[in-house]
């Protein structure tokens, strides 16, 4: 594999993989394609799909996203590398070349812990044991795939004197990547840097592989430690759209990209990265992670360019870099311009759409193309962001076990808030539920509650409008877990904790946005629970009331 030019950082993107562990971060397969085609129009070298061995579903993820985004040229003509994850065992490195052998730059990524706690405890392996491991199975991902990761897990932690044999021995049995996981986000960015720069120095034959950093954010250091590395000589880092992952998460994207885009002098190093494709991308994976960024996150927070104090706002109006450092249009934000009304065509609709970076066909675009319609008619003006969350919507695809068919509501300050509902489970049979609750929403959620029976929390709701103004229309992300009967409260983790599932929706009525989310969270749920097929038959048949 050629290396590139010692400016230029890589950028390894795991939302798919390591993003998608964050507690309620299920993604459909579906989900999962739209999000790697997002991220090879944003530019990123390499998509860490999955982890094929985990599921049989998992396994098809990767290999979709292998035979179609594998192939798809990003700004610089090439296709993205994609990448499967798999613990040092033969069944798991085979399953991840079954799942990414159809890309054209496929590569397998393979992990072994090499700090003492994880040694012992975790794999009762004595280091001995360890590197002969790391040879065998690396020489035999090698023998499957040119391009080879390594990842000592808990480098952090790791005695740098035998992180430096293992590492040593990993390029001799074939390894490309080297990369140095601060699995738990534990380092400080001086300890961090100081790693990297030991490795440079101390492991033979390091100068013929990409040394990578993979940094979690336990401590809130991840983009520090990650930046870190890059001055000590790493060329590759590993990171999540708006840094979702395990615990607290991983690096974020957008946050290394936009330091090394902002501070370039500071760091003479570049990315294949479009900036201006981020925004759309982080709301995308919030849209269908349901994990909402918080306002004040650093690029893609709602306040990230805001400008409340007085004081600030008047320097601002005098000249823009008196407190802002980077243009928001640099990032894709605030480029909503008037674009297309009631009167405009299939085509016009087609080509903006393409401008935007979506090219939809046959009845993706013909579903589309109505609900723009449908839009005009109730709003005059349609922006970019209108079109986005319109689109958002469309390619949303949770599975569809239920379909809303109508809603009404009656609520104000008169009355008991009251909602009715009319479902479709999949047999085509209808389901009509009314209830009363606190509010529209709740009456809503109730009435859908007893058509579908699924007991679960509501852990989050939120509502954000696309654009600004009366008719703008809503976004509603909500997170749910499921409730299982009989669940121990003895102190121990649970061997099965009860997971939580995302759901997204949008409309000019946010009502029925937030049933949109609410409902496809469930589905979500329904299929995760008993399957697509099972969950089809999972109508209560009492209540129908039209076949
Ligand atoms: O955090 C970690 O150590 C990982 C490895 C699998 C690279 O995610
Ligand atoms: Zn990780």
């Amino acid at each position: 594999m050629s290396k590139p030019d010692s400016d230029y950082v890589r950028i390894f993107d795991t939302t798919l993989r390591d993003g998608e562990q964050s507690p309620g971060a299920t993604l459909t397969s579906a989900e999962k394609l739209e999000v790697a085609r997002a991220l090879a129009r944003l530019g990123v070298d390499v998509i860490e799909a999955g982890f094929p061995a985990a599921s049989p579903d998992d396994l098809q993820a990767v290999q979709r996203i292998a035979e179609e985004v594998g192939h798809t040229p990003r700004p610089d003509g090439t296709p993205p590398i994609i990448c499967g994850l798999a613990r040092a065992t033969r069944g798991d490195i085979e399953k991840a070349w079954q799942a990414v052998e159809p890309a054209q730059r496929p590569r397998i990524h393979t992990f072994l812990a090499t700090s003492e706690i994880h040694m012992k405890h975790k794999l009762r392996m004595d280091p001995e044991q360890v590197v002969e491991r790391v040879v065998e199975m690396v020489g035999y991902a090698r023998s499957l795939c040119d391009d080879v990761e390594f990842s000592p897990e808990d480098a952090g932690r790791s005695d740098p004197q035998f992180l430096y044999v293992v590492l040593a021995e990993a390029i001799k049995a074939g390894a490309t990547t080297l990369n140095i996981p601060d699995t738990v986000g534990y380092t400080t960015p001086e300890e961090f840097g100081a790693l990297i720069a030991g490795i440079v120095e101390n492991v033979p034959g390091i100068e013929d592989v990409v040394i990578s950093v993979h940094c979690h954010d336990d401590l809130g250091l991840a983009t520090a430690n990650t930046l870190a590395g890059v001055r000590a000589g790493a060329r590759q880092v590993e990171v999540t759209v708006n840094g979702i992952g395990e615990r607290a998460g991983n690096t974020s994207l957008e946050e290394v990209v936009m330091a090394l885009h902002t501070r370039r002098p500071v760091f003479g190093l570049r990315t294949g990265v479009d900036t201006t494709q981020i925004t759309r991308l982080s709301k995308l994976v919030s849209n269908y992670t349901g994990i909402v960024v918080p306002p004040n996150k650093a690029i893609v927070g709602a306040n990230a360019f805001a400008h409340e104090a007085g004081i600030h706002q008047d320097g601002m109006l005098k000249h823009q870099t008196t407190y802002e450092i980077m243009r928001p249009e640099t990032v894709g934000l605030n480029q909503s311009r008037l674009v297309l009304g009631k009167h405009s065509g299939r085509h016009a609709f087609s080509v903006r759409l393409e401008e935007l970076g979506y090219r939809l066909q046959g009845d993706h675009l013909q579903r589309a193309f109505a609900r723009f319609k449908a839009l005009a008619d109730k709003k005059k003006v349609i922006s970019d962001a209108d079109l986005e969350a319109l689109i958002a919507d469309e390619l949303y695809q949770p599975p569809e076990v239920f379909a809303l068919e109508g809603l009404q509501v009656a609520c104000g300050t008169m009355g008991m808030p009251t909602a009715t509902v009319r479902l479709r489970d999949p047999k085509g049979r209808q389901h009509v539920r009314a209830a009363v609750g606190t509010g529209p929403v709740d009456a809503a959620y109730k009435a859908v509650d007893q058509v579908i029976q699924v007991p679960n929390r509501l852990l989050e709701f939120s509502v954000h409008a696309v654009t600004e103004g009366i008719d703008a229309q809503g976004e509603v992300t909500v997170r749910i877990q499921e409730q299982r009967p009989g669940t121990a409260d003895n102190g121990h983790a649970p061997k099965d904790p009860p997971r939580t599932f995302g759901g997204y929706g949008a409309d000019t009525d946010i009502i029925v946005a937030s049933v949109k989310a609410y409902l496809a969270a469930l589905n979500k749920l329904l299929v995760a629970r008993d399957g697509q097929a099972a969950a089809h038959v999972g109508a209560q048949t009492a209540d129908v009331e039209r076949a």
